[in-house]
């Protein structure tokens, strides 16, 4: 991912110190490779937050002591920004900066310039020209097919010409990449959208299907957020049993990163999905789960251009 530069930046920067004024915030995490004139900015952050300067290698570290500001500093190599975010909050919390309980506020871009969170495109044959097309430059690159997943959505295009599951499948068709299969994005975007997500599991080719994802939601009513932040519903449960009797099964990834429990309470929720898994596969698929839950992905990870897969399942559920 490409530094961004500081005409980008500099509102971004700019609104995190206004929020966290507002808030009286304890401590302000920024990446010092985000900040064009870090001198501005320290002259924005006033008591009782503090600064600490995100560094990535020796330069930045002799910057941050320069100024006299706290550093963190984490490993150099390229990560997204929503990546960079989770490697400081994971050291932050090593080095006790950050505890439980903690209140954070991220964030990552303005003006529709970027997100951390997955965006929507408009569901049409030039978008999807354009997304196969960009799909093959990184396949042939890396020399393996992408695993690409369904992301949950909150609007919708009306210049879209094809529903997200058909789009999905031509894509896959188009180029070989795999799909990892978010059963709760689907139901949270059946839900805001108002679409059937039994017919959205039944339209994906069950052979591309490489990854499962579970996770919590919050359910606001009138729309669900994909927040990670809770047990799986049973509603998405129902889901994950027919994808894996449709697919005959796969490794399945518990997203919980919010309100986050006990291990044991997680572990419960994995050891939950190993039995959709076991339950669907008895008799069905030479695809045993493995006993081993290190984090939380059950069965087979699946890498590489040999991608082994146990047959299909077509005929679990008649309606
Ligand atoms: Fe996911």
């Amino acid at each position: 991912m490409a530094r961004l530069d500081g005409d980008f930046t500099s509102p971004i920067i700019a609104a995190a110190a206004q929020v966290a004024k507002a808030v009286s915030a304890r401590t302000f995490f920024a990446y010092t490779s985000a900040i064009s004139d870090i001198q501005a900015l320290i002259s924005g952050i006033q008591p009782p937050t503090q600064i600490v300067l995100i560094c990535q290698n020796p330069e930045e570290e002799t910057l941050a002591d320069s100024m006299e500001v706290q550093k963190l500093v984490v490993p150099d190599f390229e990560l997204t920004r929503m990546g960079q975010i989770k490697m400081a909050t994971l050291i932050a919390f090593s080095q006790q900066l950050l505890k439980a309980g903690d209140v954070f506020v991220f964030l990552t871009g303005v003006a529709g310039r970027t997100s951390h969170d997955l965006l929507p495109l408009p569901l049409t044959e030039e978008s999807l020209a354009h997304v196969i097309s960009r799909v093959r430059t990184v396949q042939d690159f890396l020399e393996r097919p992408l695993v690409l997943e369904n992301p949950s959505t909150y609007v919708t295009f009306a210049a879209s010409t094809m529903p997200e599951w058909q789009f999905l499948s031509r894509l896959s068709a188009e180029t070989g990449c795999r799909l990892l299969l978010d059963v709760n994005n689907v139901y949270v975007s059946s839900r805001n959208h108002d679409f059937d997500p039994h017919e959205y599991l039944r339209s994906i080719p069950p052979d591309r299907v490489m990854q499962f994802h579970l996770a919590g939601h919050t359910d606001l009513g009138t729309h669900c957020i994909d927040t990670h932040d809770g047990r799986v519903v049973d509603r998405v449960w129902d889901l994950y049993r027919e994808a894996v009797g449709l697919t005959g099964g796969a490794a399945t990834l518990l997203e919980w990163d919010a309100r986050i429990p006990t291990f044991d309470e997680v572990h419960a929720e994995a050891l939950k999905a190993r039995d959709f898994v076991k339950g669907n596969s008895k008799n069905q698929s030479t695809q045993e789960p493995s006993e081993d839950l290190s984090g939380l992905v059950l069965g087979s990870s699946v890498l590489g251009t040999s991608l082994p897969h146990p047959p299909h399942l077509l005929a679990v559920e008649a309606e």
